[in-house]
C-alpha cells in the first residue's frame, strides 16, 4: 500500500486515507491506488472501531487529477476494445458505489485540483469540502478528449445539483474555481487548505446518516426529473445544439445527454450501467483515441520540448532582436515580452517601430480594462519593448527573429546588418512563411546558426510555432529556438527545409482543392458548408479570402520564377489568376474575393462566381466534397512524410490541427489515414485520381505501406500520464 497512499486510524476512529501515489507530481488514478482504496474500503466496513473515512491527498495543492490517460488510449486497438472499455468503467463505478454504500460516512478533504474520476470519488463521498484556494479548481474534463466520466458523475451530479445544472458541467467540460463549486452546490463547503482536514473531521465525528441523498427512501431530482416540464425542453434544445456545435463529429455531448436522459429516469445502479455503456462506446471509438493520443499526449510531449537536442545545455533567450515591425514582427514583440523577455523591435524607420511597439501597448491596455492585468504589470511589459531604426540596438542578441517583408534580397540585406552587430553565438532565425530556409541562410555567414521559425497570425493567439531544420542547422540553434517556443508556451513541431514547409504546403492543397472544385461547378455554398461540417473552421473560399487571393497568387509566381521549367502549376493557377489579375478581387483585405465584404455587413459569396463558374447540372454528393477536402491535405502530410520533410506522425497531427485547423476529431491528418486504414485510404485515392487528376495519386511508397498495413503511428507505448 505505500506506494499510492497511507492509512491511519485516529482515536475516534476516523480512518484518514492520504492518497499519495509515488513518483507522480500528480495523484492518478493507477490500478494499484485503485485496489488500495478498495482495500481501504473493506478494512472500514469490517472493523468496528473505524466510524467513518476521511480522504485527502498528500500532494501540495491537488486532489486528484484523473484517470491516466495511458492506460485508456490503446483500448481502441484492442480487438475486445468494447468490452474491455465496459469493463473498465464498471470496476471504477462499482468501486465508487461500494464506497457511497458500505455503511460508514465517508467525506472528502479536497486541498485541490480535481478533475475527473479524481472529481467522481469526491461525489461519492457524502461530504465534501474544498480549499478556497483559487487554484483548486475542479471538473469534469472528460468530454474535451471525446468521453464521458465513466465513474459515476453522468448520475451523481444530476441527482445531486438537477439536470439542468449539470448538463453544461458534464457536456463544456469546464473548470470551476471553488466559489463557483460552491454555488453550483457541488461541495457543502470551502476552507482554508490548513482547516479542510479539521472540518470534514468535524463533520465524521456530528454521527451524519452514511446515505447518498439519490439513496434515501422517495428521493426526487432536484429541479425535476427527465421528462418533467424544467428539464424535457432543456434535451431538446441541448441535443439539436450539441449536434450542430460537433456537426456529429464529436460523439461524447450526445452520449452524455443520453446517458443524462436515460440514466436519471432508473435507480442509480441501472443508470450507473447505462453510463458505463455510453462510455464504452466512447473509449473504444476513434476518436476518443484520436484525442487523446493528439490533443493530450503527443501535445504534452511537445510542450515539454522532446524534440529537443537533449546534449544542448538548456538556453533560454534573454535578449531577442526582431527585424520588422509589421503583422507579424509586432505580435511576436508582444508575445515574448509578454514572457518576460527583453526585447528590440527593428524597423526600416523608427516610426514604423514605434507603431509595431503601439501594438502591443494596445493589446496591453485592453487587458487592463478588462481586469486581466494591473497597470504596473502592463507598463513593465511595454517597457520591455524597445522600438529602434538603430541595428546597433540589437547588440548582445542571443536570438534574432525576422519578419520583413516576403523578399529574398530584402531578407539577405537584413541578416547581413545584423549580424555585423550581434554576437557571433546569437542564432538567427527567419519567420517566411514560403522561402526555403537553406536558400536564405545563403546570406548569412553562419548557416549553422540559422533556422526558420514560423509563427503563425495573429501570433498572440495561435498556439502552433513550426521550426524550420535547413541543411546546414546546427543542434544548438534547434534547441535554442525549442527553448523560446518553451518561453511563449506555445506549442512546437520541427521540420526539414522544404518549400512551403510542412503547414503552409499542406494547407495549401485544401484552399486549392476547394478552387478547383469551383472552377468545376461545384456551387460554392456547398463546398464552403461541407468543409465546415468535416470540421474545419472555415471553408477553403472564406480562408483564402482571409489569407488574401493575392498572397496566394504572389506565392505561386514566385515559384514559378524559382523553379522554372520544372515548376508544375497547382490547381488553383487559373482560378488565382484570374481573380486577381483580371479581376482584382485580391481578398478580405480589399472588401472583395470569394466573397464580398460589406461595411458594417456581414459577408456573402460574391454572386459574380456563378456567372464565372456556372453550377454544373450535377452537383456532387456531400460526402464526395468532404473526402477530396479531406483526402488530399492527409495526403499531402503523407508525401511530406515520406520526403521527410515531416519526421514524427505527432508532429504532423498536431501541426495540422493547431496549424491550419484541420479537424481534431480526426487527431491531425497522419492519425486520419491511420484511422480510415492506409489501404482503404490508398483504394480510395486511387479512385478519386481517376475522377479529379493526378494529385490524388498515392505513391509507390505509401502504395508499400498500404500492402504491409504499416500505420504511421504505432502503439503508444510508456508515455507520461494525466
Ligand atoms: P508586414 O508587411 O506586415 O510587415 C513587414 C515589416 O517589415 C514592415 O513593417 C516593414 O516596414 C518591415 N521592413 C521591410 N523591409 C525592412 C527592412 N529592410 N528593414 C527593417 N524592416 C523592414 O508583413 P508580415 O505579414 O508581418 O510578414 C512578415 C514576414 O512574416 C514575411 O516573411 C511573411 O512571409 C511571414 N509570415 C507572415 C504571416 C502572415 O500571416 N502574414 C504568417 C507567417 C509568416
Amino acid at each position: 500500500m505505500a506506494s499510492t497512499l497511507k492509512t491511519q486510524t485516529d482515536s475516534d476512529g476516523i480512518l484518514m486515507l492520504t492518497i499519495d501515489v509515488a513518483d507522480r507530481s500528480m495523484n492518478v488514478l493507477t490500478p494499484e491506488l485503485l485496489r488500495d482504496i478498495g482495500t481501504a474500503i473493506e478494512t472500514a466496513a469490517a472493523s468496528a472501531r473505524i466510524k467513518g473515512m476521511l480522504i485527502t491527498s498528500g500532494k501540495p495543492s491537488s486532489f486528484i487529477a484523473g484517470a491516466d490517460i495511458k492506460d485508456m488510449v490503446n483500448t481502441y486497438d484492442r480487438p475486445d476494445a468494447l468490452q474491455a472499455a465496459f469493463e473498465s468503467s464498471k470496476a471504477l463505478s462499482s468501486l465508487y458505489r461500494r464506497l457511497e454504500t458500505f455503511g460508514k460516512p465517508v467525506a472528502a478533504a479536497i486541498n485541490g485540483l480535481a478533475l475527473g474520476g479524481g472529481l467522481e470519488l469526491c461525489l461519492a463521498c457524502h461530504y465534501r469540502v474544498l480549499s478556497d484556494d483559487p487554484k483548486a479548481v475542479v471538473g469534469l474534463p472528460e468530454v474535451t478528449i471525446g468521453l464521458l466520466p465513466g465513474a459515476g458523475a453522468t448520475q451523481r451530479l444530476p441527482r445531486l445539483i438537477g439536470i439542468n445544472a449539470a448538463l453544461p458541467i458534464l457536456t463544456q467540460g469546464k473548470p470551476l474555481r471553488p466559489a463557483e463549486a460552491l454555488k453550483a452546490g457541488i461541495v457543502q463547503a470551502l476552507a482554508p487548505a490548513g482547516e479542510l482536514v479539521n472540518l470534514a473531521r468535524t463533520w465524521l465525528l456530528s454521527a451524519p446518516e452514511p446515505v447518498q441523498p439519490w439513496d434515501k427512501k422517495g428521493f426526487r431530482m432536484p429541479g425535476g426529473a427527465a421528462m418533467g416540464p424544467a428539464t424535457a425542453q432543456t434535451f431538446m434544445v441541448g441535443t439539436a445544439l450539441a449536434a450542430k456545435l460537433t456537426q456529429r463529429n464529436y460523439p461524447a455531448p450526445l452520449a452524455i445527454l443520453s446517458s443524462v436522459f436515460e440514466g436519471t429516469q432508473v435507480p442509480i445502479d441501472l443508470g450507473l450501467k447505462i453510463e458505463s455503456q455510453y462510455f464504452a462506446r466512447l473509449l473504444s471509438g476513434p476518436v476518443a483515441r484520436n484525442l487523446m493520443r493528439t490533443m493530450f499526449i503527443n501535445k504534452g510531449l511537445a510542450d515539454k520540448l522532446s524534440r529537443r537536442p537533449a546534449d544542448v545545455p538548456k538556453a533560454p533567450v534573454k535578449k531577442l532582436g526582431v527585424l520588422g515591425a509589421g503583422m507579424m514582427g509586432s505580435g511576436i514583440a508582444y508575445a515574448s515580452a509578454m514572457a518576460g523577455i527583453v526585447v528590440v523591435l527593428l524597423d526600416s524607420t523608427q516610426t514604423q517601430a514605434d507603431k509595431g511597439k503601439e501594438y502591443s501597448k494596445n493589446l496591453l491596455a485592453k487587458d487592463v480594462e478588462r481586469g486581466r492585468m494591473t497597470q504596473d504589470r502592463s507598463d513593465a511589459v511595454l517597457a520591455l519593448i524597445n522600438a529602434t531604426a538603430d541595428y546597433v540596438q540589437l547588440a548582445g542578441c542571443d536570438l534574432i527573429v525576422e519578419a520583413v517583408f516576403e523578399q529574398r534580397d530584402i531578407k539577405a540585406d537584413v541578416t547581413r546588418k545584423t549580424e555585423a552587430v550581434i554576437p557571433a553565438t546569437a542564432i538567427f532565425a527567419s519567420n517566411t512563411s514560403t522561402l526555403p530556409i537553406t536558400g536564405l541562410a545563403e546570406a548569412s555567414l553562419r548557416p549553422r546558426q540559422f533556422i526558420g521559425i514560423h509563427f503563425f497570425s495573429p501570433v498572440e493567439k495561435m498556439p502552433l510555432v513550426e521550426i524550420i531544420v535547413g541543411k546546414k542547422t546546427s543542434k544548438a540553434a534547434i534547441a535554442k529556438a525549442l527553448d523560446y517556443v518553451g518561453q511563449l508556451k506555445k506549442t512546437p513541431i520541427v521540420v526539414n527545409d522544404s518549400r512551403g514547409f510542412y503547414t503552409s504546403r499542406v494547407f495549401g492543397t485544401f484552399t486549392a482543392e476547394g478552387m478547383k472544385m469551383l472552377e468545376e461547378g461545384v456551387n460554392p455554398a456547398l463546398i464552403e458548408n461541407i468543409a465546415r461540417q468535416a470540421g474545419m473552421p472555415v471553408g477553403p473560399l472564406a480562408v483564402s479570402d482571409e489569407v488574401t487571393l493575392e498572397l496566394q497568387y504572389k506565392v505561386v509566381k514566385q515559384t514559378q520564377k524559382d523553379l522554372g521549367d520544372k515548376y508544375v502549376k497547382p490547381v488553383s493557377y487559373d482560378v488565382l489568376h484570374r481573380l486577381v489579375e483580371d479581376l482584382k478581387r485580391i481578398g478580405r483585405r480589399s472588401g472583395h474575393g470569394f466573397y464580398e465584404y460589406p461595411e458594417g455587413g456581414k459577408k456573402f459569396l460574391w454572386p459574380g462566381l456563378a456567372g464565372l463558374y456556372p453550377h454544373a447540372v450535377s452537383q456532387p454528393a456531400p460526402e464526395q466534397v468532404r473526402k477530396r477536402l479531406l483526402y488530399i491535405q492527409a495526403l499531402e502530410t503523407a508525401r511530406c512524410f515520406e520526403e521527410g520533410v515531416v519526421t514524427h506522425p505527432a508532429d504532423a497531427d498536431l501541426g495540422s490541427i493547431l496549424g491550419w485547423g484541420f479537424p481534431a476529431h480526426t487527431g491531425g491528418t497522419l492519425s486520419f489515414i491511420d484511422t480510415v486504414g492506409v489501404a482503404n485510404f490508398t483504394r480510395e485515392c486511387s479512385a478519386m485520381a481517376k475522377l479529379y487528376g493526378p494529385r490524388f495519386k498515392p505513391s509507390r511508397w505509401l502504395l508499400a505501406r498500404a500492402r504491409t498495413g504499416q500505420k504511421f503511428h504505432d502503439v503508444v507505448e510508456d508515455q507520461t500520464a494525466a
